[in-house]
């Protein structure tokens, strides 16, 4: 009797979930994710890195290992809307299950949002919807707070807002800066991340029309510091 596995192609790989990773910088959480699509029992697929800024770093990175890049300036359209409009164009190109946006430090408009709702997920350095804009690290400090962290969320109109799908917390040092915070944070974010795409590509992350997320299969949201 032949017992045949759905997720998996006429080759015997699993079926691969397409993801298109929008960088502006470095693209250190790109990075992290697209070593997993190294793993032969992946199902995922990186499909581009797109950035809004040419000198981004891990444009380089992403070329020298046969990733397809593109950018997309922002300084070449009048207005937001247009550059979200040609954004997406390319971003449709490769046919995504998911938009990634890892360090992408564009306000996305509400078009662009909506063209990809419930596949835009975006990784913000803090516990939301504490500290939600810049400076994180800096306002957590000064704030007092005991608690620190990332999440993984899907995208909303608001900034940095949006139904979160996990999160990795750690104690805040009463003597550490800003700086020092954000290296430990972004140690965090380099597992949720990855951790997040492993879900996503294995069907295990879903959003209601309420907005609520349920994981499948997952026993937990939480890395790091528990409750
Ligand atoms: C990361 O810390 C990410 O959480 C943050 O930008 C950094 C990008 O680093 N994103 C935001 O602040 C979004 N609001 P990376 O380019 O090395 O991944």
């Amino acid at each position: 009797m032949f017992v045949t596995d759905s997720s998996l192609n006429q080759t015997n790989k699993p079926e691969k979930k397409r993801f298109v990773i929008l960088i502006s910088g470095l693209g250190s959480n790109m990075q992290q994710i697209a070593q997993l699509a190294n793993d032969f029992s992946s199902r995922v697929s990186i499909q581009a890195v797109v950035s809004n800024k040419a000198s981004a770093a891990g444009l380089d990175w992403a070329a020298e290992r046969g990733i397809e890049t593109a950018v997309v300036d922002h300084r070449l359209f009048s207005d937001r809307e247009k550059f979200d409009q040609a954004l997406a164009r390319v971003v449709v190109k490769f046919e995504p299950d998911y938009v990634l946006l890892a360090g992408f430090m564009r306000i996305l408009t509400p078009g662009f949002v909506n063209q990809f709702k419930g596949r835009l997920i975006n990784i913000h350095p803090s516990l939301l919807p504490a500290f939600p804009g810049l400076h994180t690290h800096a306002r957590a400090i000064e704030a007092g707070v005991q608690r620190h962290g990332c999440s993984v969320h899907f995208v909303t109109d608001e900034l940095d807002h949006g139904p979160v799908i996990a999160q990795a917390a750690l104690e805040v040092s009463t003597t550490e800066t800003p700086e020092q915070l954000a290296q430990r944070v972004l140690v965090l974010e380099h597992q949720l991340y990855p951790e997040v795409v492993q879900w996503l590509s294995r069907d295990q992350v879903t959003l209601d029309d309420n907005g609520k997320v349920t994981l499948h299969g997952v026993s937990y949201r939480h890395i790091g510091t528990s409750e």
